[in-house]
Protein backbone atom coordinates (compact mmCIF):
# COMPACT_ATOMS: atom_id res chain seq x y z
CA UNK A 1 0.00 0.00 0.00
CA UNK A 2 1.32 3.69 -0.02
CA UNK A 3 -0.14 6.61 1.43
CA UNK A 4 0.55 10.21 1.94
CA UNK A 5 -0.96 13.23 4.21
CA UNK A 6 -4.50 14.65 3.37
CA UNK A 7 -4.64 18.24 4.27
CA UNK A 8 -7.63 17.82 6.58
CA UNK A 9 -9.00 14.86 8.09
CA UNK A 10 -12.62 14.11 9.39
CA UNK A 11 -13.89 11.04 10.19
CA UNK A 12 -16.47 8.95 11.99
CA UNK A 13 -16.11 5.00 12.32
CA UNK A 14 -16.22 1.80 13.49
CA UNK A 15 -13.35 -0.62 14.28
CA UNK A 16 -13.53 -4.32 14.05
CA UNK A 17 -14.34 -6.29 17.16
CA UNK A 18 -11.97 -7.02 19.95
CA UNK A 19 -9.54 -10.24 18.98
CA UNK A 20 -9.27 -11.05 22.34
CA UNK A 21 -12.48 -11.23 23.73
CA UNK A 22 -13.21 -12.78 20.39
CA UNK A 23 -10.68 -15.77 20.97
CA UNK A 24 -12.01 -16.12 24.48
CA UNK A 25 -15.92 -16.22 23.44
CA UNK A 26 -15.19 -19.46 20.75
CA UNK A 27 -12.44 -21.10 23.87
CA UNK A 28 -14.72 -20.71 26.81
CA UNK A 29 -18.14 -21.77 24.74
CA UNK A 30 -16.26 -24.82 23.51
CA UNK A 31 -16.40 -26.05 26.65
CA UNK A 32 -19.50 -24.72 27.93
CA UNK A 33 -23.06 -27.22 28.19
CA UNK A 34 -25.28 -25.82 25.13
CA UNK A 35 -25.40 -22.74 22.06
CA UNK A 36 -24.00 -19.82 22.26
CA UNK A 37 -24.84 -16.92 19.79
CA UNK A 38 -22.10 -15.19 19.18
CA UNK A 39 -22.48 -11.08 17.34
CA UNK A 40 -19.95 -9.05 16.22
CA UNK A 41 -17.41 -11.40 16.39
CA UNK A 42 -14.15 -10.55 15.00
CA UNK A 43 -14.00 -12.02 11.36
CA UNK A 44 -9.76 -11.70 10.83
CA UNK A 45 -6.80 -14.07 10.59
CA UNK A 46 -6.29 -14.90 14.01
CA UNK A 47 -9.49 -15.65 15.58
CA UNK A 48 -10.63 -18.04 12.38
CA UNK A 49 -7.29 -19.87 13.64
CA UNK A 50 -9.15 -20.51 16.92
CA UNK A 51 -12.76 -21.15 14.90
CA UNK A 52 -10.77 -24.22 12.94
CA UNK A 53 -8.77 -25.25 16.04
CA UNK A 54 -11.69 -26.07 18.16
CA UNK A 55 -13.73 -27.32 15.40
CA UNK A 56 -10.64 -29.43 14.86
CA UNK A 57 -11.14 -31.01 18.67
CA UNK A 58 -14.97 -31.99 17.69
CA UNK A 59 -17.19 -28.68 18.63
CA UNK A 60 -19.49 -27.49 16.37
CA UNK A 61 -19.16 -23.63 15.27
CA UNK A 62 -21.23 -22.14 12.72
CA UNK A 63 -19.99 -19.28 11.27
CA UNK A 64 -20.13 -18.46 7.82
CA UNK A 65 -17.29 -17.08 5.82
CA UNK A 66 -17.52 -13.36 5.91
CA UNK A 67 -19.86 -13.07 8.46
CA UNK A 68 -19.77 -11.83 12.42
CA UNK A 69 -22.60 -14.11 13.78
CA UNK A 70 -21.32 -17.16 15.07
CA UNK A 71 -23.72 -19.88 17.01
CA UNK A 72 -21.36 -22.54 18.55
CA UNK A 73 -22.34 -25.48 20.50
CA UNK A 74 -20.60 -26.36 23.61
CA UNK A 75 -19.41 -29.97 24.58
CA UNK A 76 -19.24 -29.15 28.09
CA UNK A 77 -15.81 -29.48 30.78
CA UNK A 78 -14.87 -32.79 29.23
CA UNK A 79 -16.14 -32.80 25.77
CA UNK A 80 -13.51 -31.87 23.52
CA UNK A 81 -12.27 -34.81 20.95
CA UNK A 82 -8.96 -35.73 19.79
CA UNK A 83 -7.73 -33.78 16.88
CA UNK A 84 -6.69 -36.03 13.45
CA UNK A 85 -4.17 -33.62 12.41
CA UNK A 86 -1.80 -30.92 14.24
CA UNK A 87 -3.95 -27.14 15.51
CA UNK A 88 -2.51 -24.81 13.12
CA UNK A 89 -2.27 -22.14 15.49
CA UNK A 90 -1.23 -19.50 12.58
CA UNK A 91 -0.09 -16.33 13.58
CA UNK A 92 -2.13 -16.21 16.90
CA UNK A 93 -0.39 -16.11 19.67
CA UNK A 94 -3.55 -16.15 21.99
CA UNK A 95 -4.60 -19.21 20.08
CA UNK A 96 -1.71 -21.49 21.06
CA UNK A 97 -1.14 -20.58 24.48
CA UNK A 98 -4.78 -20.87 25.58
CA UNK A 99 -5.34 -24.07 24.35
CA UNK A 100 -1.93 -25.60 25.53
CA UNK A 101 -3.83 -24.38 28.96
CA UNK A 102 -7.13 -26.07 28.20
CA UNK A 103 -5.75 -29.09 26.53
CA UNK A 104 -3.51 -29.96 28.86
CA UNK A 105 -6.05 -30.75 31.24
CA UNK A 106 -7.81 -33.46 28.52
CA UNK A 107 -7.16 -36.81 28.35
CA UNK A 108 -6.13 -36.26 24.43
CA UNK A 109 -2.83 -36.28 22.31
CA UNK A 110 -2.29 -33.07 20.82
CA UNK A 111 -0.02 -30.95 18.53
CA UNK A 112 -0.25 -27.36 18.31
CA UNK A 113 2.07 -26.02 15.45
CA UNK A 114 2.12 -22.05 14.29
CA UNK A 115 3.38 -20.07 11.37
CA UNK A 116 7.57 -18.76 11.27
CA UNK A 117 6.86 -16.03 13.79
CA UNK A 118 4.95 -18.00 16.19
CA UNK A 119 7.38 -20.69 16.48
CA UNK A 120 9.75 -17.97 17.47
CA UNK A 121 7.88 -16.97 20.37
CA UNK A 122 8.66 -18.51 23.84
CA UNK A 123 6.51 -20.98 25.41
CA UNK A 124 8.35 -22.02 27.87
CA UNK A 125 6.47 -19.16 29.88
CA UNK A 126 2.73 -21.73 29.99
CA UNK A 127 4.77 -24.57 29.77
CA UNK A 128 6.69 -24.62 33.24
CA UNK A 129 3.87 -23.49 35.02
CA UNK A 130 1.92 -26.18 33.22
CA UNK A 131 4.40 -29.04 34.16
CA UNK A 132 4.13 -28.20 37.74
CA UNK A 133 0.57 -28.69 37.45
CA UNK A 134 1.31 -31.96 36.39
CA UNK A 135 1.35 -31.78 32.87
CA UNK A 136 2.60 -33.68 29.93
CA UNK A 137 4.17 -31.25 27.68
CA UNK A 138 6.91 -31.61 25.44
CA UNK A 139 8.46 -28.82 22.72
CA UNK A 140 11.08 -28.16 20.23
CA UNK A 141 14.51 -26.24 21.48
CA UNK A 142 14.46 -27.67 25.33
CA UNK A 143 10.70 -27.74 25.21
CA UNK A 144 10.61 -23.92 24.88
CA UNK A 145 8.90 -23.55 21.27
CA UNK A 146 6.40 -25.17 18.93
CA UNK A 147 5.46 -27.66 17.40
CA UNK A 148 4.27 -28.03 21.09
CA UNK A 149 2.93 -32.10 22.00
CA UNK A 150 0.87 -32.35 24.71
CA UNK A 151 -0.73 -35.97 26.24
CA UNK A 152 -3.17 -34.18 28.25
CA UNK A 153 -4.60 -35.58 31.55
CA UNK A 154 -5.97 -34.80 35.07
CA UNK A 155 -3.88 -32.16 36.80
CA UNK A 156 -3.67 -30.72 40.18
CA UNK A 157 -3.67 -26.99 42.20
CA UNK A 158 -0.72 -24.91 42.56
CA UNK A 159 0.18 -21.29 43.57
CA UNK A 160 1.98 -19.85 40.76
CA UNK A 161 3.74 -16.20 40.26
CA UNK A 162 3.79 -15.34 36.99
CA UNK A 163 7.56 -13.83 36.04
CA UNK A 164 5.97 -11.81 33.34
CA UNK A 165 3.44 -9.87 33.11
CA UNK A 166 1.03 -11.90 30.24
CA UNK A 167 -2.64 -12.08 30.22
CA UNK A 168 -2.27 -15.32 27.61
CA UNK A 169 -0.17 -17.13 30.61
CA UNK A 170 -2.64 -16.08 33.11
CA UNK A 171 -5.77 -17.45 30.85
CA UNK A 172 -3.45 -20.46 30.21
CA UNK A 173 -3.47 -21.44 33.60
CA UNK A 174 -7.11 -20.52 34.45
CA UNK A 175 -8.11 -23.36 31.49
CA UNK A 176 -5.79 -25.46 33.35
CA UNK A 177 -6.93 -24.57 36.60
CA UNK A 178 -10.78 -25.68 36.12
CA UNK A 179 -10.47 -29.00 35.75
CA UNK A 180 -8.50 -29.21 38.85
CA UNK A 181 -9.82 -29.84 42.30
CA UNK A 182 -8.26 -27.39 45.12
CA UNK A 183 -7.66 -23.68 44.36
CA UNK A 184 -5.19 -22.54 42.09
CA UNK A 185 -3.51 -19.20 42.34
CA UNK A 186 -2.04 -16.90 39.72
CA UNK A 187 -0.64 -14.12 41.25
CA UNK A 188 0.76 -11.29 38.55
CA UNK A 189 2.95 -8.86 38.63
CA UNK A 190 0.68 -6.20 36.95
CA UNK A 191 -2.47 -6.29 36.27
CA UNK A 192 -2.84 -7.78 32.63
CA UNK A 193 -6.36 -7.70 30.34
CA UNK A 194 -9.45 -9.45 32.56
CA UNK A 195 -11.65 -11.02 29.72
CA UNK A 196 -11.26 -14.70 30.75
CA UNK A 197 -11.80 -14.00 34.38
CA UNK A 198 -15.19 -11.66 33.46
CA UNK A 199 -16.45 -14.06 31.17
CA UNK A 200 -15.84 -17.41 33.18
CA UNK A 201 -17.26 -15.66 36.11
CA UNK A 202 -20.53 -14.67 34.04
CA UNK A 203 -20.86 -18.40 33.06
CA UNK A 204 -21.18 -19.56 36.46
CA UNK A 205 -17.28 -20.40 37.23
CA UNK A 206 -15.70 -20.09 41.44
CA UNK A 207 -12.99 -17.07 39.99
CA UNK A 208 -12.36 -14.65 42.53
CA UNK A 209 -9.78 -11.85 42.90
CA UNK A 210 -7.52 -11.38 45.98
CA UNK A 211 -5.32 -7.92 44.55
CA UNK A 212 -2.50 -9.10 42.05
CA UNK A 213 -3.94 -13.01 42.39
CA UNK A 214 -6.52 -14.81 40.47
CA UNK A 215 -8.35 -17.93 42.16
CA UNK A 216 -9.97 -20.47 40.07
CA UNK A 217 -12.25 -23.67 41.37
CA UNK A 218 -13.73 -26.19 39.56
CA UNK A 219 -17.19 -25.11 38.32
CA UNK A 220 -20.03 -27.90 38.31
CA UNK A 221 -20.37 -26.76 34.64
CA UNK A 222 -19.90 -23.90 32.64
CA UNK A 223 -23.19 -22.13 31.16
CA UNK A 224 -23.17 -20.74 27.64
CA UNK A 225 -22.30 -16.93 27.37
CA UNK A 226 -24.04 -15.40 24.34
CA UNK A 227 -22.24 -12.32 23.83
CA UNK A 228 -22.12 -8.91 21.03
CA UNK A 229 -18.25 -8.10 20.78
CA UNK A 230 -17.68 -4.23 21.54
CA UNK A 231 -15.06 -2.36 19.25
CA UNK A 232 -10.93 -3.27 19.97
CA UNK A 233 -9.60 -0.45 21.61
CA UNK A 234 -6.01 -2.03 20.06
CA UNK A 235 -7.56 -1.30 16.66
CA UNK A 236 -9.32 2.07 17.42
CA UNK A 237 -5.54 3.02 18.91
CA UNK A 238 -3.88 3.79 15.04
CA UNK A 239 -7.36 6.06 14.37
CA UNK A 240 -6.62 8.02 17.92
CA UNK A 241 -3.01 8.42 17.47
CA UNK A 242 -3.48 9.83 13.54
CA UNK A 243 -5.66 11.92 15.15
CA UNK A 244 -4.14 13.59 17.93
CA UNK A 245 -0.74 13.62 15.53
CA UNK A 246 -2.21 15.21 12.27
CA UNK A 247 -2.58 18.88 12.27
CA UNK A 248 -6.24 19.05 10.89
CA UNK A 249 -8.04 16.43 12.17
CA UNK A 250 -11.36 15.18 14.45
CA UNK A 251 -11.69 11.41 14.63
CA UNK A 252 -14.34 10.25 15.75
CA UNK A 253 -14.46 5.95 16.81
CA UNK A 254 -17.77 4.32 17.88
CA UNK A 255 -18.37 1.57 20.31
CA UNK A 256 -14.69 0.79 21.29
CA UNK A 257 -14.25 -1.62 24.40
CA UNK A 258 -13.04 0.54 27.33
CA UNK A 259 -12.09 -1.88 29.73
CA UNK A 260 -9.27 -0.30 32.57
CA UNK A 261 -7.35 -3.23 31.86
CA UNK A 262 -6.83 -2.55 28.58
CA UNK A 263 -6.84 1.84 28.06
CA UNK A 264 -3.16 2.44 28.94
CA UNK A 265 -3.22 4.37 25.82
CA UNK A 266 -5.77 6.64 26.17
CA UNK A 267 -3.96 7.26 29.51
CA UNK A 268 -0.67 8.37 28.24
CA UNK A 269 -2.44 10.35 25.20
CA UNK A 270 -4.17 12.05 27.79
CA UNK A 271 -0.63 12.49 29.48
CA UNK A 272 0.81 13.80 26.39
CA UNK A 273 -1.30 16.86 25.99
CA UNK A 274 -3.71 14.94 23.79
CA UNK A 275 -7.60 16.33 23.29
CA UNK A 276 -9.85 12.99 23.45
CA UNK A 277 -13.31 13.08 24.83
CA UNK A 278 -15.39 9.92 25.29
CA UNK A 279 -18.80 10.24 24.69
CA UNK A 280 -21.75 7.29 25.37
CA UNK A 281 -20.24 5.44 28.02
CA UNK A 282 -22.62 2.45 28.85
CA UNK A 283 -21.93 -1.43 29.34
CA UNK A 284 -22.09 -4.20 26.52
CA UNK A 285 -22.00 -8.03 27.20
CA UNK A 286 -20.58 -7.25 30.25
CA UNK A 287 -17.52 -4.75 29.56
CA UNK A 288 -17.55 -1.11 29.36
CA UNK A 289 -17.99 0.92 26.01
CA UNK A 290 -17.49 4.07 24.71
CA UNK A 291 -17.27 6.48 21.65
CA UNK A 292 -14.12 8.15 21.20
CA UNK A 293 -13.43 11.36 19.91
CA UNK A 294 -9.84 12.92 19.21
CA UNK A 295 -8.67 16.28 17.65
CA UNK A 296 -5.64 17.95 16.58
CA UNK A 297 -3.71 18.03 19.91
CA UNK A 298 0.05 19.61 20.82
CA UNK A 299 1.73 16.89 22.26
CA UNK A 300 4.56 16.76 25.05
CA UNK A 301 6.85 14.10 25.59
CA UNK A 302 6.28 11.51 28.65
CA UNK A 303 7.54 8.16 30.30
CA UNK A 304 5.80 5.49 29.77
CA UNK A 305 6.23 2.62 32.38
CA UNK A 306 5.36 0.08 35.33
CA UNK A 307 1.54 -0.72 35.02
CA UNK A 308 0.88 0.87 31.94
CA UNK A 309 3.21 -0.95 30.01
CA UNK A 310 1.02 -4.48 29.85
CA UNK A 311 -2.32 -2.07 29.90
CA UNK A 312 -0.64 -0.76 26.52
CA UNK A 313 1.71 -3.17 25.40
CA UNK A 314 0.11 -3.62 21.78
CA UNK A 315 -0.36 -0.12 21.56
CA UNK A 316 3.84 0.84 22.65
CA UNK A 317 4.51 0.63 19.15
CA UNK A 318 2.00 3.75 18.17
CA UNK A 319 3.57 5.64 21.39
CA UNK A 320 7.31 5.80 19.52
CA UNK A 321 5.09 8.06 16.66
CA UNK A 322 2.94 10.18 19.19
CA UNK A 323 6.74 10.95 20.64
CA UNK A 324 7.43 11.74 17.18
CA UNK A 325 4.85 14.51 17.01
CA UNK A 326 5.55 15.86 20.75
CA UNK A 327 8.03 18.38 22.21
CA UNK A 328 10.95 17.18 24.27
CA UNK A 329 11.90 12.89 24.93
CA UNK A 330 9.28 9.91 25.18
CA UNK A 331 10.71 7.22 26.91
CA UNK A 332 8.72 3.80 26.97
CA UNK A 333 10.70 1.58 29.50
CA UNK A 334 10.21 -2.07 31.01
CA UNK A 335 8.69 -3.49 27.93
CA UNK A 336 10.86 -5.97 27.32
CA UNK A 337 7.83 -8.06 26.48
CA UNK A 338 8.18 -6.16 22.63
CA UNK A 339 10.92 -8.47 21.88
CA UNK A 340 8.83 -11.28 21.58
CA UNK A 341 5.26 -10.09 19.92
CA UNK A 342 4.56 -10.94 16.38
CA UNK A 343 7.87 -9.27 15.55
CA UNK A 344 10.74 -7.75 17.76
CA UNK A 345 8.54 -4.57 17.80
CA UNK A 346 11.57 -2.75 19.35
CA UNK A 347 13.88 -3.40 16.53
CA UNK A 348 11.11 -2.73 14.06
CA UNK A 349 9.72 0.52 15.73
CA UNK A 350 12.91 1.75 15.23
CA UNK A 351 14.31 0.34 11.83
CA UNK A 352 10.82 1.84 10.14
CA UNK A 353 10.93 5.01 12.22
CA UNK A 354 14.40 5.73 11.80
CA UNK A 355 13.86 5.14 7.84
CA UNK A 356 11.30 7.91 8.34
CA UNK A 357 13.96 10.34 9.66
CA UNK A 358 13.08 9.99 13.43
CA UNK A 359 15.19 10.62 16.59
CA UNK A 360 14.52 7.31 18.13
CA UNK A 361 16.87 4.99 19.49
CA UNK A 362 16.29 1.24 21.00
CA UNK A 363 17.12 0.32 24.43
CA UNK A 364 17.03 -2.64 26.12
CA UNK A 365 13.95 -2.93 27.45
CA UNK A 366 12.54 0.24 24.66
CA UNK A 367 12.79 2.84 23.46
CA UNK A 368 13.63 6.71 23.73
CA UNK A 369 12.29 9.58 20.75
CA UNK A 370 13.47 13.03 21.25
CA UNK A 371 10.79 14.80 19.13
CA UNK A 372 9.46 16.36 17.36
CA UNK A 373 10.59 14.73 13.96
CA UNK A 374 10.54 15.45 10.71
CA UNK A 375 9.24 12.60 9.39
CA UNK A 376 9.23 11.85 5.83
CA UNK A 377 7.90 9.16 3.29
CA UNK A 378 9.88 6.17 2.69
CA UNK A 379 9.49 1.99 1.84
CA UNK A 380 8.53 0.37 4.68
CA UNK A 381 8.97 -3.28 5.21
CA UNK A 382 5.99 -4.18 8.47
CA UNK A 383 7.69 -7.68 8.72
CA UNK A 384 4.26 -9.37 8.42
CA UNK A 385 3.80 -8.16 11.95
CA UNK A 386 0.08 -6.65 11.68
CA UNK A 387 0.89 -3.96 14.34
CA UNK A 388 3.94 -2.80 11.98
CA UNK A 389 1.87 -2.72 9.31
CA UNK A 390 -0.95 -0.11 10.70
CA UNK A 391 1.76 1.81 12.53
CA UNK A 392 3.58 1.86 9.14
CA UNK A 393 0.35 3.53 7.71
CA UNK A 394 0.39 6.16 10.19
CA UNK A 395 3.52 6.87 9.98
CA UNK A 396 2.91 7.42 6.05
CA UNK A 397 -0.32 9.32 6.40
CA UNK A 398 1.37 11.54 8.94
CA UNK A 399 4.73 12.04 6.92
CA UNK A 400 5.56 14.82 4.33
CA UNK A 401 5.36 13.01 0.64
CA UNK A 402 4.92 9.25 0.03
CA UNK A 403 5.16 5.87 1.87
CA UNK A 404 5.22 1.94 0.70
CA UNK A 405 4.11 -0.58 3.53
CA UNK A 406 5.08 -4.01 2.58
CA UNK A 407 4.35 -7.18 4.15
CA UNK A 408 1.60 -5.27 6.46
CA UNK A 409 -0.34 -8.35 7.91
CA UNK A 410 -3.55 -6.45 8.71
CA UNK A 411 -5.52 -9.34 8.10
CA UNK A 412 -4.51 -10.65 11.40
CA UNK A 413 -6.43 -8.58 13.24
CA UNK A 414 -7.88 -6.02 11.05
CA UNK A 415 -8.87 -7.45 7.82
CA UNK A 416 -10.30 -4.28 6.19
CA UNK A 417 -7.98 -1.68 7.71
CA UNK A 418 -6.88 -0.22 3.87
CA UNK A 419 -10.72 0.13 2.96
CA UNK A 420 -11.21 1.96 6.22
CA UNK A 421 -8.40 4.52 5.50
CA UNK A 422 -9.73 4.72 2.21
CA UNK A 423 -12.74 5.31 3.26
CA UNK A 424 -11.51 7.76 5.76
CA UNK A 425 -9.65 10.01 3.25
CA UNK A 426 -9.53 9.03 -0.47
CA UNK A 427 -6.35 10.93 -0.78
CA UNK A 428 -4.68 9.24 2.12
CA UNK A 429 -4.37 5.48 0.72
CA UNK A 430 -3.91 3.72 -2.66
CA UNK A 431 -3.14 0.66 -3.52
CA UNK A 432 0.50 -0.28 -4.63
C1 LIG B 1 -3.42 -10.97 24.51
C2 LIG B 1 -2.49 -10.65 25.46
C3 LIG B 1 -1.27 -9.88 25.17
C4 LIG B 1 -1.37 -9.12 23.86
C5 LIG B 1 -1.92 -9.99 22.76
C6 LIG B 1 -3.30 -10.50 23.12
C7 LIG B 1 -4.58 -11.79 24.89
O1 LIG B 1 -0.17 -10.76 25.07
O2 LIG B 1 -0.11 -8.61 23.49
O3 LIG B 1 -2.00 -9.26 21.55
O4 LIG B 1 -5.55 -11.87 24.13
O5 LIG B 1 -4.54 -12.36 25.99
P1 LIG B 1 0.61 -11.31 26.38
O6 LIG B 1 -0.32 -12.12 27.16
O7 LIG B 1 1.75 -12.11 25.82
O8 LIG B 1 1.05 -10.11 27.12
Amino acid sequence: MIVQSPSRLRATLRVPADKSISHRALILNAIAEGEAHLENLLDSDDVRSTAACISSLGIAIDWPVGATAARISGGGLHGLYESEDALNCGNSGTTMRLLTGLLAAHPLFSVLIGDESLSRRPMGRIIEPLRLMGARISARRGDTLAPIAIRGGSLRAIQYEMPVASAQVKSALILAGLTVEGRTRITEPAPTRDHTEKMLAAMGAPVDREGRSVIIRRPARLEPLGIRVPGDLSSAAPWLVLGACHSDAEIKVESVGINPTRTGLLDILKRMGASIELQNEHETSGEPVADLIVHSSDLHGVTVQGDDVPRAIDELPLVALLGCFAQGTTVVREAEELLVKESNRIENVVTMLSAMGASIKATADGFIVEGPCDLQGARLDAAADHRMGMLGAVAGVLATGQTRIENDAVTVSYPDFWEALEAASPEAAQTA
